[in-house]
């Protein structure tokens, strides 16, 4: 009705979206268990929903939910499922697909080892109960653990302490606050091959061995990987050797053993929590009509969107845009088939409302075409209402601003604030596990919606390898030897300074 009303044929603008429906706001809010979200600011109508909806058909969504649900190869290059979503998914329906699966066993083997660290009864080298663990792991290994365990805790367990970069700074820094004698080092690596991890680990061995022989150091170890073989060939015994699958890739692997950290954190109650979230959304995704799915309509609006601005109104989801980062830029950015056109959202984010005070005044004015995802929490952690206040009106006014513009002078461009930039609203009840769990499956499935879309495959990385064979290739360099052509002169740079 609007397209034919107005002259151009062209879209409307979200302010003509709101004047055409006064109800707008509550039509585009959309309820699924702890989670509300609100699309109203997005251009949605009935033409756009259509036109959606139609592409996602034709890019067969349907079957592909299916084939990833029934265990299908879903990630073609490396002839795989992608089983992420099975290890928040009730036993008989992973049986269904692999009646032979450890998960239940792997899984009570974390238990055992959470509840061990956790009650005092797994001890140091120095004979009493472990007050710190130290997570080496990087990306997917580092990320969604090291998220929830910021978002949900502080648990009631040991410290928990993340090293991820290959900078020595913070692991100096870390090891001089620790002691070595109740300390435990959890290694996350799927592949065990991670130059930056295997570097890092080896120098957190080398201090766990200042309190205890090496071999003991080494039971003060933990892996966990799907390279059991390599964990014990580094010396850690086997049984402190957890299974990752190979078909579960570490940016979707944080369900899986690799959730220790959280479990150790937090206890069995809250990581059971996160994964009932996360598998009440992996439902809403596979039974919802599409009109009604987040997922999908969500995902097919990132798959048109040149840039996704993460935005948390809640210090405690700080990692959140670094982990999507990850989630969408490792998943999608990647080549489409010949003869499509695809370029990858570019993710990028921090907290509001310290966000607003960075890069919001290009989301306001300049020619940045993202779409903005606003994530609230109604119900703070804290008992200074007049901040909680503060923060959600902050959000509320942003996403107004950005849809509708204004400004003091609406004529005059340096004021003005032209509107009609999308966002989506999340907003959490409380920032409690299985809130978090389906926030965060959302996610995973809007990057298998707008994967599909595009036609690329979600669950490979093969981009990165070449840049990691060059940094093992150019590491002794720095000491000394042929430099390539080109790198010449910043080598000798390097060298004499
Ligand atoms: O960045 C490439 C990558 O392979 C990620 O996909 C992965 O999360 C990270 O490195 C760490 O890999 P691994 O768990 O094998 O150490």
């Amino acid at each position: 009705m609007l397209r034919e009303n107005n002259k151009a044929g062209r879209a409307p603008t979200l302010a003509e979206l709101f004047q055409a429906d006064p109800e707008r706001g509550r039509h585009w809010l959309f309820r699924f268990g702890p989670l509300l979200a609100d699309l109203s600011r997005r251009h949605l109508d009935r033409h756009r929903l259509d036109s959606l909806l139609s592409a996602s058909r034709e890019a067969g969504l349907t079957e592909a939910v299916r084939r990833l649900f029934a265990g299908e190869v879903v990630n073609p290059t490396e002839g795989r499922p992608a089983l992420h979503w099975a290890w928040r998914a009730p036993n008989a329906e992973l049986s269904r697909i692999d009646p032979e699966h450890e998960r239940d066993a792997v899984r009570q083997r974390m238990d055992e080892i959470a509840a061990a660290v956790r009650g005092g009864k797994w001890r140091g080298t120095g004979g009493g109960p472990i007050s710190d663990v130290i997570c080496l792991g990087i990306g997917g290994s580092e990320l969604g653990p090291r998220l929830a365990v910021e978002a949900l805790g502080p648990g009631d367990g040991p410290e928990i302490h993340f090293l991820a970069n290959v900078d020595g700074g913070p692991i100096e820094r870390l090891l001089a606050t620790l002691d070595p004698a109740t300390t435990l080092a959890l290694i996350t690596s799927k592949s065990f091959r991670t130059a930056e991890t295997m570097l890092n680990a080896a120098t957190v061995r080398g201090w766990l061995a200042r309190a205890a022989p090496d071999e003991r150091a080494a039971e003060q170890c933990l892996a966990i990987t799907a390279r059991p073989g390599h964990a014990v060939d580094w010396g850690i015994p086997e049984r402190n050797v957890l299974p990752l699958w190979e078909s579960v890739g570490g940016r979707y692997s944080l369900w899986s053993a690799a959730g220790l950290p959280v479990l150790i954190a937090l206890g069995s109650v809250a990581f059971d929590a996160l994964l009932a979230g996360a598998a009440e959304m992996d439902q809403h995704f596979r039974t919802e009509s599409p009109e009604r799915n987040l997922p999908i309509l969500a995902g097919s609006l990132d798959a048109a969107q040149a840039a996704l601005a993460v935005v948390p109104y809640d210090e405690r989801l700080r990692l959140l845009p670094e982990y999507l980062q990850q989630l969408y830029m490792e998943s999608l950015g990647k080549p489409a088939p010949e003869g499509r056109r695809w370029r990858a959202p570019v993710v990028f984010g921090t907290t509001g409302t310290r966000a607003q005070h960075t890069f919001f005044q290009a989301l306001h004015q300049g020619e940045l075409q993202a779409a903005v995802d606003f994530i609230g929490v109604i119900h703070a952690d804290h008992g200074l209402a007049g901040h909680q206040r503060a923060l959600l009106a902050n959000l509320l006014g942003q996403a107004r601003a950005l849809a509708l513009g204004g400004g003091r002078s609406e004529l005059d461009r340096t004021f003005a604030c032209p509107g009609d930039r999308p966002s989506n609203v999340l907003l959490l009840e409380a920032l409690t596990p299985r809130a978090l769990g389906a926030l965060l499956a959302h996610y995973e499935h809007r990057v298998f919606v707008a994967a599909t879309l595009a036609g690329v495959n979600p669950f490979d990385q093969l981009g990165v390898e070449l840049g990691k064979r060059l940094a093992g290739e150019l590491e002794p360099l720095l000491e000394g030897g042929e430099a390539p052509p080109g790198l010449e002169a910043l080598l000798e740079a390097i060298r004499g300074a």
